[in-house]
């Protein structure tokens, strides 16, 4: 039987928003203040270089807010510290894992156990249906309009065939910037929205003031996908910068990470220099900035408090 509960009911929010996780980007102030104003937010577990860090953090949000709080763990082999982080997240007591890049297997059969809530973001019907199968409690649609790793296909597109095929709740990720948004995603049949990108030019945001002013100085117009951030096409700002290195890997890396025997350590070296510059570019002032956000960038129009970048999205 399809479950057509609204994000608010099935996680005991007022607004039906997940301020999504964001890697480099969501700390736990901002889940603080996801949550004291009405919606639920989630921070990569990736965030964190230790276990102890990461521990401190869920503690933090716990301790200063009453809602539910998430995790996001990357599922496949790039992310050696998988195990451990979905430990900790079931240890004490997350509301609710959002899984990406991979099989959730692993991750709903702990989660289940604990009645953790699993989400796992898809980009077709095909992956949709199998973490259905596998027992997860929703999917989140990653449509291309996302920040971030987007999917191909659009939310019109995308939203419906899901909702039609499947019988968990849709929340559908990707474009949502002001309200008519939302609305429009909400009459498409998701039953809630994860959004993100307009949150990075956010007050408790620990990135650079540079990061934060960027997104309120570029817009949709500026986003385009660059293979060089992870080897997979990633949503940047088109600055100076990133028009002079270009947007493709390397003729040199493209060609080995086809072949059979290296692709492995090319992809892997390609992700770890990737997330480098990002780190370099999120936190400090420099000339080499690549950051990453999605074309909902084009509203914001300030860097506030994430109590307004709320308001202004559900009022
Ligand atoms: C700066 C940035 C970092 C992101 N990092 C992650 C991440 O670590 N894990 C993940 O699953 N999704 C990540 N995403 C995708 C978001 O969770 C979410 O799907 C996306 O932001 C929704 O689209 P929107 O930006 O149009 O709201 C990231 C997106 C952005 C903009």
């Amino acid at each position: 039987m399809k479950d057509k509960r609204l994000l608010t009911e099935i996680l005991g929010i007022e607004f039906p928003i997940i301020m999504a996780p964001m890697f480099l980007v969501s700390n736990s102030k901002m889940l603080i203040a996801a949550s004291n104003n009405g919606i639920t937010g989630a921070v990569p577990a990736l965030n964190y270089r230790t276990d102890e860090e990461f521990r401190a953090a869920i503690k933090e949000v716990r301790a200063k807010s009453t809602g539910p709080m998430g995790v996001n763990l990357i599922v496949n082999k790039s992310n050696p510290k998988m195990e451990q982080q979905l430990k900790t997240s079931v240890e004490l007591g997350v509301d609710y894992i959002i899984t990406s890049l991979g099989s959730p297997a692993e991750v709903i059969k702990q989660c289940k156990a604990k009645g953790i809530k699993v989400f796992c973001d898809v980009v077709d019907l095909k992956f949709a249906k199998k973490v259905e199968q596998l027992g997860a409690d929703a999917v989140i649609a990653v449509n291309k309009e996302a920040g971030g790793h987007a999917g191909p296909m659009s939310r019109e597109e995308l939203i419906p065939l899901l909702v039609e095929e499947c019988n968990i709740p849709v929340i559908s990720a990707g474009g949502v910037g002001n309200k008519a948004e939302l609305d429009h995603v909400l009459s498409l049949g998701a039953c809630g929205a994860s959004v993100g990108s307009i949150f990075i030019a956010s007050e408790e945001s620990d990135v650079s003031d540079e990061y934060k002013q960027a997104c309120v100085d570029y817009g949709a117009k500026d986003i385009v996908l660059s293979t060089k951030v992870s080897g997979s096409p990633c949503t940047v700002i088109n600055t100076p910068y990133v028009q002079k290195i270009g947007t493709k890997q390397n003729w040199l890396e493209a060609m080995l990470s086809k072949n059979k025997r290296l692709k492995k350590w090319v992809k892997m070296l390609t992700f770890v220099k990737g997330m480098k510059s990002l780190e370099k570019s999120a936190f400090s002032a420099t000339y080499k900035t690549v950051w990453c956000a999605g074309p909902t960038i084009e509203h914001v129009k300030s860097i506030r408090p994430i109590s307004e970048i709320i308001n202004a999205l559900v009022k």
